[in-house]
């Protein structure tokens, strides 16, 4: 399949037949390639993920004959055009705006499907998340016939401690249920947002200077350090979608454009990488809460946050 193409039914079916999925597809989640058939509708599904609960949405919502692409590897190869059935895309909100990475695929995706749906999981506060992915998606042409939020475990470390996180009861497979059962009507509608919301995410934009237009599109030096403790086992290296980390002979290097996952922090076994505390910054005023928990989704592996988001 030639990566700069559109992906289409064809081309999945095409490559059955290939002996050799190309490290490309098979790092990009297309794992349910052989279980592609002629008789199922067709859905494909884009995420993005730092920690997992997105990844954990998509394979949960990919029904038999379903794809999973991941958005930093989409990227990657320059795949913007994608047709299928129904498309859905799954993504964490960051000051209910989506990841840097989201809103720069979608500005250059071509996607074609009869039914669009996107889920965009939060932790605590959603705010006017949807309005402002239907303004975005919308812009470029992307329209989407379904949106709707899904909170989980908030992975946010300056407010709070994933050990105290993960034991909140958020009603993760009920909620997930319902959002099953309207895309399986394929029910067009947006989760309606109120004036309240609006104002409350106006009041984050004044406080942090956020600029509406990126979001949180850091530097990881400036945010980010590394700790004596590090053994460069390199883990941050595989799950950064931004290739920002390096293992040299002086230990780990970090630089450049950072998304603000947190795949690297809370996926290091060793727990090296820290918040520069940042007394100027209105984000990182406290540091963090506890430095000593750390979370990725129970459901997902290290591997598989290593094959969404792998640079190299
Ligand atoms: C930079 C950043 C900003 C976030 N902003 C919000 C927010 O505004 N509201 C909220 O409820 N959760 C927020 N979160 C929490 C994530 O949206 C949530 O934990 C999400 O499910 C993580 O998905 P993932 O595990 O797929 O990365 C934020 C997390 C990060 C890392
Ligand atoms: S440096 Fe860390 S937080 Fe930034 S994009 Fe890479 S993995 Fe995500």
């Amino acid at each position: 399949m030639n990566t700069n193409d559109k992906i289409s039914r064809r081309d999945v079916l095409k490559c059955m037949g290939t002996a050799v999925i190309s490290s490309a597809a098979a790092s990009s989640g297309l794992f349910s390639l052989a279980s592609c058939r002629e008789n199922v509708k067709k859905r494909i599904i884009l995420y993005f993920t730092g920690t997992g609960n997105c990844l954990y949405v998509a394979r949960q919502l990919a029904k038999e004959g379903a794809e999973l692409l991941s958005i930093p590897q989409l990227m990657k190869q320059k795949t913007f055009e994608i047709e299928a059935d129904e498309i859905g895309l799954v993504y964490p909100i960051y000051g209910h705006m989506p990841p840097y990475m989201v809103r720069q695929f979608i500005q250059k995706a071509k996607l074609k499907a009869a039914y669009k749906f996107a889920i965009l999981t939060y932790g605590a506060r959603k705010c006017d998340a949807v309005e402002i992915w239907d303004g975005i998606s919308r812009k470029a042409g992307n329209a989407f016939d379904y949106i709707n939020t899904l909170v989980m475990v908030d992975n946010w470390l300056p407010n709070f401690d994933m050990n105290k996180q993960i034991l909140i009861d958020k009603k993760i497979p009920e909620n997930l249920q319902k959002i099953t059962t309207d895309l399986t009507a394929r029910k067009c509608w947006h989760e309606p947002v109120t004036e309240e919301e609006r104002e409350m995410h106006r009041g984050f934009m004044a406080y942090t200077g956020l600029d509406p237009e990126i979001g949180f599109l850091m530097k990881s030096e400036k945010y980010f350090t590394v700790t004596d403790t590090c053994i460069g086992y390199g883990a941050c290296v595989s799950v950064c979608p931004r290739g920002n980390y390096e293992l040299t002979s002086q230990g780990v290097k970090m630089q450049g454009d950072c998304e603000f996952c947190f795949a690297c922090i809370q996926n290091c076994p060793q727990k090296s990488i820290q918040f520069a505390k940042n007394e100027t910054d209105p984000l990182l005023r406290r540091g963090e809460v506890n430095p000593n928990a750390r979370y990725r989704n129970e459901h997902i592996s290290l591997m598989d946050i290593k094959r969404a988001n792998n640079q190299f």
